[in-house]
């Protein structure tokens, strides 16, 4: 079969590249490089079965035009968006184009190649600043993010493409995802802070805020294996997540810091969170994904240290 994935060349998407082209997939890859490299995609880049589209996804015919025919296209996985939540607060115009309006190319991409079926790469921060464990069917939703806020509307023009050219959606809510290759997120912007600086590490926030994470490995299993087993329903949510409550950012300074070998003292910004639209503290009930019989095998601890040390390695300091 032939799969699209937009935002190929990304932390998450560039490791599903090469998830998929291992099961014997062909693969087009669509990134506008904003963000993603093709280092990235030094694997996927000399395969038979993959060809890299440098294009940018929210201008829809522009991408449909660049993309051409995709012969036997089966499922759009659309990963391109802005991970830059707090440069989305100050300029509301990034997730529109970068997280909505791509949300109209991938299924103007669907469209044009055939694709019957689409993933959508969808968050947590959809929920807004909610207390309780957050469980699919919560409402009303109100995102305090303009990251949140195009995600959620993104899942809506999905869901409405459900009724349409497609016939079926997948919207998966990730909640933070750690692991090699990630071109944003606290670990890596921690690892580059102590680049500039080895001796004091500004942490952002109080340290006490408290977030699931999952490694990229488990979250690619997690939705391989709900579009394999997930059933024939048009429309399908899912968070994807760890079963715990989280790991507080203090830690992972802590993890960071040991990792790097610096011995760098933290600098505290103070306040209850890291920015504006940040969600200081939120649990994932992820019991519908272990319903239908997935569960992580890492705690968020375990993927935060495991993502620390390729981290290291990476920025070489390991
Ligand atoms: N990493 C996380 O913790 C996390 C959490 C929740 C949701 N997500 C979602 O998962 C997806 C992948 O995230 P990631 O962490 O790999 O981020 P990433 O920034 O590494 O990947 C996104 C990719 O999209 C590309 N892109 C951005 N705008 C584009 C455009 N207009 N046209 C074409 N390409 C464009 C970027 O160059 C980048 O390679 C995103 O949709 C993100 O919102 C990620």
């Amino acid at each position: 079969m032939s799969m699209i994935v937009t935002g190929a060349a990304g932390f998450i998407g560039s490791q599903l590249v090469d998830r998929l082209l291992a099961q014997g997939h062909s693969v087009v890859g669509i990134d506008n490089l904003s963000r993603g490299t093709r280092e990235n995609l030094a694997l996927a880049l000399p395969h038979p079965g993959f060809r890299f589209v440098e294009g940018d996804v929210s201008d829809a015919a522009a991408a449909v035009a660049a993309i051409g025919p995709v012969p036997g296209a089966d499922i759009v996985w659309h990963l391109a968006a802005n991970s830059d939540i707090a440069a989305g607060v100050a300029d509301s115009r990034i997730d529109i184009r970068d997280t909505f309006m791509t949300c109209h190319g991938a299924l103007e991409i669907a469209k044009a190649t055939g694709a019957r079926r689409l993933a959508f790469a969808s968050t947590s921060a959809v929920y807004g600043d909610v207390p309780e464990p957050l469980v699919e069917t919560h409402g009303p939703m109100l995102p305090i993010s303009n990251y949140g806020a195009m995600k959620l509307a993104g899942e809506a023009l999905i869901s409405a493409g459900a009724e349409s050219h497609l016939a079926q959606a997948w919207i998966f809510r990730f909640p933070n995802v750690v692991g090699g290759r990630a071109t944003h997120g606290v670990i890596n912007d921690l690892f580059l802070k102590l680049r500039r600086d080895p001796t004091e590490l500004e942490v952002l926030g109080d340290g006490k805020q408290k977030k699931p994470y999952l490694h990229a490995s488990e979250l690619i299993e997690a939705m391989l294996f709900i579009v394999a087993n997930g059933g024939e329903a048009p429309r399908q949510i899912y968070n994807i997540g760890p079963e715990d409550d989280g790991f507080d950012v203090a830690g992972i300074a802590a993890g960071v810091i040991a990792a790097s070998k610096t011995g760098a003292r933290i600098r505290y910004t103070g306040g209850d969170r890291g920015w504006v639209g940040d969600v200081p503290r939120f649990s994932f009930s992820v019991e519908k994904l272990a319903r239908l019989g997935w569960r992580p095998t890492l705690s968020s601890a375990a993927a935060i240290a495991r993502a620390i040390g390729e981290i290291a390695v990476e920025r070489g300091f390991a």
